[in-house]
């Protein structure tokens, strides 16, 4: 079994990287944000936004998460509901960040993802996954860029949806980030940090194909 781990920031391109890298190796991708983005929609649909509120627990006990894959896509199931088209707004991955400071939230979520580990070679993104969730991976990697180029490249890729670009400001998407990014490191349980044995890239002037094929080329060096 061959595992890789990728964490960084917010809009650092970790999933889109993670995907094209796990197409043109054959492995599972595994979108840890997805997960955590999925438990937030729950809270939300249950009318709870504060994650010190002590209901959280016992809804945990009835939160089912699933992971899916059709056509190599990664889906998420929750309660047996695909709500994947639901998690890729701001608004989820502000509360997503929220309740992924709690520890109820983590052990659950981290267990799952450990357990997709078993059978098959995987590529795992997300904040903790070099650190805490898969600390023998075979390959980590820390993928950053500063701030003002996630920004940029998270407006481009909203645009790319279909969103007005007069109803964006890139301004406030770096705050965003910025903001969120404080809130990973910064909290008490697996803070977002670099593992002492990943690889940093910092991506800022590089193109997504230079980064896929600079992994790409370790991946065949270590293996
Ligand atoms: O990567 P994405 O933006 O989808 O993640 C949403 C949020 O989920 C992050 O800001 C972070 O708070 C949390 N997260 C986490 N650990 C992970 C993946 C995501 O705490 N492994």
């Amino acid at each position: 079994m061959y595992n890789i781990a990728i964490d960084g920031p917010a809009g650092a391109g970790k999933s889109s990287i993670a995907k094209a890298l796990s197409k043109k190796l054959g492995f599972i991708y595994i979108d840890t944000g997805a997960m955590y983005r999925a438990v937030a929609l729950f809270f939300l649909e249950n009318g709870i936004k504060d994650s010190s509120d002590n209901e959280i627990d016992k809804l945990l006990d009835e939160l089912d998460i699933n992971i899916k894959y059709t056509d190599g896509e990664q889906r998420v199931f929750l309660n047996n509901v695909d709500v994947s088209d639901k998690l890729r707004q701001e608004e989820i991955g502000k509360l997503a960040s929220r309740f992924s400071a709690l520890k109820s939230v983590r052990e659950k979520l981290v267990a799952l993802q450990r357990k997709l580990t078993k059978k098959e070679n995987v590529i795992m993104d997300g904040r903790d996954i070099g650190t805490v969730v898969l600390p023998n991976a075979d390959l980590k990697i820390y993928l950053s860029a500063g701030s003002k180029v996630r920004a940029k490249r998270r407006y481009l890729e909203l645009i790319e949806k279909g969103f007005d670009s007069a109803a964006l400001d890139e301004k406030a998407i770096e705050n965003e980030i910025i903001k969120r990014d404080e809130a990973d490191m910064n909290r008490e349980i697996s803070p977002l940090k670099k593992a002492e044995d990943a690889y940093y890239m910092d991506t800022s002037d590089m193109t997504f194909d230079e980064v896929v094929s600079k992994i790409l080329d370790m991946v065949e060096k270590e293996r």
